[in-house]
């Protein structure tokens, strides 16, 4: 079920009309917490969305944990731009989300294109508004096969790294102008907890994403001052299509068992709401490095 509210952005002062979605049952109350976006209450709290009147794009949201991530931020009231390159995936996502009162947009685009990155930016302006909360999440493991004759950590640097520099490039110019006329945006980057862990065979994974992290670091010193909060997600296993294929299949079964060994694994939607809940802490609030781990492991 739909229900459209008409609210006031507490930081604009501007009427504005959001659409409630109920069907995901998601929805909250917004808090006294000053987040642009947030939408003041009107008498009908049960209604209020506390990402009503924001526009998020997340990359990677072909699977996972970025259609997870599209779909709650979405539930919650973000209009939201969805990138990947699977363009069949990303229509089927878009249709769910407004049928479930949402708005969203479908982007195809491959983040090692950085033409294609900057036409998508362009894309998400036009047609939902400039992106004040981006989730920037498109990445791939895949191991490595040094010596023998692989460029497997060329891709990994590729996407997760270069990938994730285009996209960063073609929005924050939107997350700052958006921070200076609302007094705040968020930049999300999903690294991993191999940033910080020693990964035999997936040296390139982890290499990958210690610059990713290190990166968010530094971008949350140039960026702070302009009022985007900047966050790195780094959770361990994850239950999606990651390790599905490895490019070797004993590989994957063997990384597949070592994984069920874990026990029952987080799913997309764990990181999303984590995600979520980051993106709609007060504004005096900073999240820098957050870490999700299935519970056995350690
Ligand atoms: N699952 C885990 O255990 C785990 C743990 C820690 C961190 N992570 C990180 O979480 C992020 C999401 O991964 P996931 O676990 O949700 O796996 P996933 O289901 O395989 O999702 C990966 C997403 O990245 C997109 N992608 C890959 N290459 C791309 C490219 N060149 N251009 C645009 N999009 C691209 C894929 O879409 P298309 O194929 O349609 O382009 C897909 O939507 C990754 O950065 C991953 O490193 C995952």
């Amino acid at each position: 079920m739909t229900t459209a509210t008409t609210s006031t952005d507490s930081t604009t002062g501007s009427a504005s009309t959001t659409n409630s979605a109920s069907t995901t049952g998601s929805a909250s109350t917004a808090s006294t917490a000053s987040t642009p976006g947030t939408v003041s209450t009107t008498g009908s709290a049960s209604t209020v969305l506390p990402l009503a009147g924001r526009v998020a794009v997340v990359t990677g949201a072909s699977s996972g944990i970025g259609e997870a991530t599209a779909r709650l931020l979405a539930a919650r009231g973000a209009a939201v731009a969805l990138l990947a390159r699977r363009a069949d995936r990303l229509a089927g996502h878009v249709a769910g989300i407004e049928a479930a009162g949402g708005t969203a947009l479908a982007v195809p685009a491959d983040v090692t294109d950085p033409a294609a990155v900057t036409a998508a930016a362009e894309r998400v302006r036009a047609e939902l508004g400039r992106a004040d909360l981006l989730v920037n999440n498109a990445g791939l493991a895949l191991p490595d096969h040094l010596g023998r004759g692989g460029d497997t950590w060329r891709r990994m640097i590729d996407v997760n790294v270069g990938g994730a520099f285009a996209v960063i490039e073609a929005f924050v110019p939107d997350l700052v102008a958006a921070a200076a006329e609302r007094g705040h945006a968020d930049l999300v980057t999903i690294s991993s907890a191999a940033a910080d862990t020693v990964l035999p065979g997936f040296g390139g994974y982890a290499a990958s994403k210690a610059a990713v992290s290190h990166l968010l670091r530094n971008l949350r010193a140039e960026l702070a001052p302009k009022d985007v909060r900047v966050t790195a997600v780094e959770p361990g296993a994850v239950d999606t299509e990651l390790r599905d294929d490895l490019g070797d299949p004993a590989l994957t079964s063997a990384v597949q068992e070592a994984v069920a060994a874990l026990g029952p694994l987080p799913t997309g939607t764990d990181v999303a709401e984590l995600i979520a809940f980051a993106v709609t802490r007060p504004r005096h609030v900073s999240l820098p490095r957050l870490s999700l781990l299935p519970a056995y492991e350690v």
